[in-house]
């Protein structure tokens, strides 16, 4: 909610948005009115019902003991009666709306319950077959994107074939312009979504063969837009690893160069961050998502575009970071600034869902082609 106050402050818009309130309240008010109305004509209409039943019924009992055909005990019996089965019935309305009511919401609940996720495990899923936890470095991880193709609508194709590896420890960069479809390349190694055709393999196995437990627990992503919880720094580190003891979590934080930051809050790491972490700039957010990976140790490692809104100087240190934990292991680095990819093994540069050039820096300089006018670009 602070956010969009936020925004609505930036463009000067709370009268708009007072107005669409109003409205939606305006609806509200007709919605209740009429609500009532019909509880007004539901209750009304059968105790009108009741009332001239009763009346009717007490009328011919009464002509009958005026007759001599019934005793005033007969009379005084009948009201009873009467009385005893009306009741329960001048009640049936009440019970009838809540019955009413509850059913709308329960058909909300089975209706999201009944929802089906779009990725499902095959039946009796595998393990992806990694070492846990980057405890023995010798099991390192390759992937392979074999041409595949994908698209959230099937008008509007994404990814369009698309072939690469990243060998075991190796650092591959992914650079392109904005909406080529970098992220969804990580989205889909996470296994997010399914790919349309072709598969990624993860040393051999098809991700979409094993468990999407044991496929995630395995990568570790710096997300383009960190989302953090409304809680403590350290927790929000932790996050990374619950079971990780206080000095794994420190040790995270001082990786990702976070430490001198912390020193500087009066509440250091119990300082609380806000509803998606609002209260830290978007560097602090980078910087404790990284903190958060690093404390996850996982085998595989993707960064997507982690330093993009870093000034230069954190972007230097957190680069250290990077390099020092990519070292051992397997990573896909997704950068906006060429400059802090220059190191990586293989460089694949994409446009529109495709890739058009791959190569190291060196190597794609040299073709002056899309890379070497995104360099010039970025140099001057
Ligand atoms: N969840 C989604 N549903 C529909 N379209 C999406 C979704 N996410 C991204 N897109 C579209 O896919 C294209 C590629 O997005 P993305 O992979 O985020 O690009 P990049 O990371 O290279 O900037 C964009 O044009 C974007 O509009
Ligand atoms: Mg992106």
């Amino acid at each position: 909610m602070l956010i969009k106050d936020d925004i609505f402050k930036y463009f000067t818009n709370e009268e708009f948005e007072a107005q669409a309130y109003d409205q939606q309240l305006a609806t509200w008010e007709q919605a209740k009115v009429k609500n009532r109305l019909s509880l007004f004509a539901l209750n009304g209409g059968q105790a009108l019902i009741i009332a001239l039943a009763m009346t009717a019924m007490l009328a011919l009992a009464a002509n009958d003991v005026a007759a001599g055909l019934m005793t005033l005990g007969d009379f005084v019996l009948i009201n009873a009666f009467m009385m005893q089965l009306f009741m329960p019935l001048n009640f049936l309305g009440f019970v009838y709306r809540e019955i009413k009511g509850s059913l709308a919401n329960i058909e909300n609940l089975f209706g999201l319950l009944a929802k089906l996720p779009k990725v499902q495990d095959v039946p009796n899923a595998a393990m992806l077959n990694l070492a846990e936890q980057g405890r023995n470095s010798n099991n390192q991880a390759s992937i392979m994107f074999n041409n595949i193709t994908f698209a959230y609508n099937t008008k509007r194709p994404i990814i369009k074939g698309i072939t690469f590896s990243v060998n075991a420890g190796e650092k591959v960069a992914v650079v392109g312009q904005s909406g080529s479809g970098k992220s969804t390349l990580v989205k889909l190694l996470f296994r997010f979504y399914d790919v349309n055709s072709g598969n990624i393999n993860i040393n051999e196995q098809d991700i979409s063969q094993v468990s999407q437990q044991s496929l995630r627990s395995h990568i570790g992503i710096v997300p383009q837009d960190t989302v953090l919880f409304n809680d403590t720094l350290f927790n929000n580190v932790q996050y990374g690893c619950p079971t990780a003891s206080k000095d794994e979590v420190l040790k995270a934080i001082e990786l990702a160069h976070l430490s001198e930051f912390i020193s500087s809050l009066p509440d250091g790491l119990d300082t609380v961050v806000g509803e998606r972490g609002l209260k830290l700039s978007g560097g602090e957010k980078q910087r404790v998502a990284i903190a958060r990976t690093i404390l996850k140790n996982p085998q595989i490692l993707v960064f997507d575009e982690a330093t993009s809104s870093l000034d230069s100087h954190s972007e230097q240190a957190i680069l250290t970071a990077i390099n020092e934990v990519t070292k051992s292991r397997t990573s896909l680095v997704i950068a906006h600034r060429l400059s802090t990819i220059i190191d990586s093994d293989n460089i694949i540069v994409m446009s529109h869902g495709e890739i058009v050039e791959q190569g190291n820096h060196q190597q794609l300089l040299a073709l002056k082609g899309q890379y070497s006018n995104m360099w010039q670009l970025q140099q001057s």
